[in-house]
């Protein structure tokens, strides 16, 4: 698919992964817009696209607003990141995952349908494998068991992207990504590791079971490259691609590699988290994508799990 210099909207666009992409398109002159209610995304993470004039940033919220496809009008795809991307909070709230990832998918779907948006790029995640069996997962495992509301709702949308694309003509594409991480992150252990030891230097409070849960990480610029590249070379009708990095870490790596940089040397506390050491319920205990379907079309991560990490620690400390 080509998308250079197409019209294209966002959803999530004034997010973590949503505002690198809007970047990523605009210098690819597409014309962008992007659609955000704000509840997690921060319009300074647009302050440069905002200074581009093909570039429109609608306040909109998918399930309480109206009138989407007002905004569709000759958008060649949409990229549709909106979402509540926090595992942890499905054990206090059954219904948010529901809500934001499932029914606002399909408020987007419908949008898309009346308006014959030709197709879409969805941000899914490894959690849609649960506990995989085999490791490093590739796209064609399964069956997929998620273990988290997440997880399920992810895999919900998924199933519903792909009826829709096939009961209605349209292309997907869709991305199940290791954890991925970045200087304008607003959540995830990076984020929360750097918060805890601003508090309180002396000591550092670990979800788990030392040495903690043993996961991919992959930088946001590898992840935005691999996201567009994606697009390019898809042909199917619905095409599924991992993007991770080639490697995993512990925990305690992470929390070493955060301590370092930030110059402490904190103790570390586990809390010895639950089901036999995972951080939280629904906290998948290894994970490591298989991602040689998207590296044989020409895409590769530049950066390990310890580097995405350690590049990310010193973006968000400004160094
Ligand atoms: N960051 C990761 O590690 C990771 C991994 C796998 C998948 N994903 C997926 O990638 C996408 C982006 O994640 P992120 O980390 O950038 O999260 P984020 O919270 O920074 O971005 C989500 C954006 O969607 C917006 N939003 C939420 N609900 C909305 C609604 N009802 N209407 C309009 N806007 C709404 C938020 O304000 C926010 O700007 C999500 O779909 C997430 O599930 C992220």
């Amino acid at each position: 698919m080509i998308i250079e210099g197409k019209k294209i909207m966002v959803t999530g666009a004034a997010g973590f992964m949503g505002s690198y992409l809007v970047d990523r398109l605009l210098a690819m002159k597409c014309e962008v817009i992007g659609i955000d209610n704000l509840s997690s995304g921060k319009e300074e993470f647009l302050k440069s696209a905002k200074r581009k004039k093909k570039f429109r940033l609608v306040k909109y919220d998918l399930l309480e607003d109206e009138g989407l496809e007002e905004y569709m009008d000759g958008v060649s795809i949409v990229f549709h990141l909106a979402a509540n991307p926090d595992v942890r909070v499905g054990e206090s709230n059954s219904s948010v995952h529901l809500e934001q990832n499932v029914l606002a998918t399909y408020v987007v779907l419908e949008a898309m349908r009346a308006m014959g948006v030709p197709a879409i790029a969805f941000t899914s995640t490894s959690t849609v494998y649960g506990e995989a069996e085999q490791v490093p997962t590739p796209e064609n495992y399964g069956p997929l068991v998620p273990i988290s509301l997440y997880g399920g709702s992810k895999l919900a949308a998924e199933a519903m992207i792909s009826a829709y694309a096939h009961t209605f003509d349209m292309r997907a594409v869709l991305y199940r990504f290791a954890n991925v991480v970045g200087p304008r992150s607003t959540h995830g252990v990076i984020h929360d590791f750097i918060e805890k030891l601003k508090k309180n230097p002396d000591e550092l409070e670990i979800l788990g079971a030392e040495p903690g849960t043993r996961k991919s990480y992959v930088h946001i610029d590898d992840t935005i490259e691999g996201i567009i590249h994606g697009v390019h070379v898809s042909t199917d009708r619905v095409s599924v691609y991992n993007i991770g990095s080639e490697d995993l870490i512990d925990v305690r790596t992470i929390a070493d590699i955060v301590s370092e940089e930030m110059g402490l040397k904190p103790t570390y506390r586990w809390t010895g988290g639950v089901d036999g050491g995972r951080g939280w319920k629904g906290d998948v205990k290894l994970m490591h994508l298989d991602i040689s379907k998207l590296k044989s079309e020409g895409w590769e991560p530049k950066m390990t799990s310890a580097e995405a990490v350690r590049e990310t620690v010193r973006g968000i400390l400004g160094k």
